[in-house]
């Protein structure tokens, strides 16, 4: 009895054994399907729906290089609630690798337990998870840009215009009065890009009356119409619109443009994106310059990471930041060079 008992447990032992080395044999061989579950906060965004296009577009080239891609794109329409639930069925539905654009940035514990649970690695990106939630697994990565340097290069743009442009102090009094028009309430990209827009300001010498700021979202119809609040608040005093992104930039514009005053009281206007119209913009002159966010770079870059975690090779090769995190840079884009990017589709390369 004691000899069967012993072979019984023997025999088990070899059979765990051996599923351990199936285990992690198979995690070195090259998986050559990759099924992605993407979830984005919300899908009337201008700059996330240009990424995801330019995304969709990489994976083909992946395709090329003989991998198996399906993707499955997922609007959670502003609500992080239908996004866990997203997560969930993308989870159910036998996604290899998840590509979550968070809707609350700091609200990920529930999205990261599902992916831990399964062993579905997760790709952030746009909107930055807090670091700790980042570091409670080592298959969490993030992609996105320089939130600074955003917000630098649009306080440079605007500094380099107005020492060169007596016209745009109206009042003559010496300080540059403006507003701000900001993303969210807690989103990464709007409060730094806004602090350091006004601090390089500040650095390049020019004088600021700060009048009001308004959040609009990111969303261009909202933007109008906290513009059209402001100026009727302000009238002509407002010499300056800095606003965090491109499309709140527009809503701004169109407001002067239904008071049908592009001439008289209006102030310049600064962007963050180089979307397809925010480029437009630069070069019809009504927005005086705006600062490339390279989607294509943040799609590349989650690509090649989506074919690195799914086949295992090409990891070393990526150039990461606090352990698993990607940023890209910003240009500057004024009516100067804002041809190239409208030609070359932005890569910066002029070609
Ligand atoms: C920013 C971008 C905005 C908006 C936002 C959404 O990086 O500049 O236009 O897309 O992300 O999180
Ligand atoms: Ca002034």
């Amino acid at each position: 009895m004691k000899l069967k008992k012993m072979i019984i447990s023997v025999l088990a032992l070899c059979m765990a054994v051996q599923l351990l080395c199936a285990c992690s044999d198979q995690s070195a061989v090259v998986s050559e399907k990759l099924h992605i579950g993407v979830t984005y906060y919300n899908q009337s965004d201008t700059f996330l729906n240009g990424l995801l296009e330019s995304f969709r577009e990489q994976l083909g080239e992946l395709e090329k290089e003989g991998l198996e891609v399906t993707v499955t794109i997922r609007d959670a329409a502003g609500s992080q609630r239908t996004q866990n639930d997203q997560v969930k069925d993308l989870i159910d539905a036998g996604c290899t690798l998840l590509c979550v654009n968070l809707v609350d940035r700091a609200d990920p514990s529930e999205i990261i337990d599902l992916a831990r649970d399964n062993d579905v690695p997760i790709i952030f990106f746009n909107r930055e998870p807090v670091a700790e939630d980042l570091m409670q697994w080592e298959k969490l990565y993030y992609v996105g840009a320089y939130a600074e340097q955003a917000g630098i290069m649009q306080g440079e743009l605007a500094a380099e215009a107005i020492l060169s442009d007596d016209s745009i102090d109206r009042n003559k009094d010496g300080k540059i009065q403006y507003v701000i028009l900001e993303g969210e309430a807690g989103h990464q990209d709007a409060i730094i890009r806004t602090e350091n827009a006004v601090e390089a300001l500040r650095n390049n010498g020019v004088e600021l009356e700060k009048l009001s700021y308004q959040i609009a979202n990111w969303n261009r119809a909202q933007a109008q119409n906290r513009m059209e609040q402001m100026v009727s608040q302000f009238h002509d005093e407002i010499e300056l619109v800095l606003a965090n992104n491109d499309d709140m930039a527009l809503g701004a514009i169109d407001a002067y443009k239904k008071l049908n005053d592009m001439e008289n009281a209006s102030p310049v206007f600064f962007g963050i994106d180089g979307t397809d119209v925010g480029l437009q913009a630069v070069l019809d002159s009504d927005m005086r310059g705006t600062v490339y966010n390279d989607k294509e770079g943040q799609a590349e870059a989650m690509v090649r990471l989506a074919a690195a975690i799914a086949t295992g090779e090409g990891m070393q090769e990526i150039d990461f930041e606090k352990e698993r995190c990607i940023y890209l840079s910003h240009w500057k884009i004024t009516r100067e060079n804002v041809e190239d990017y409208i030609k070359d589709g932005g890569d910066g390369t002029g070609e």
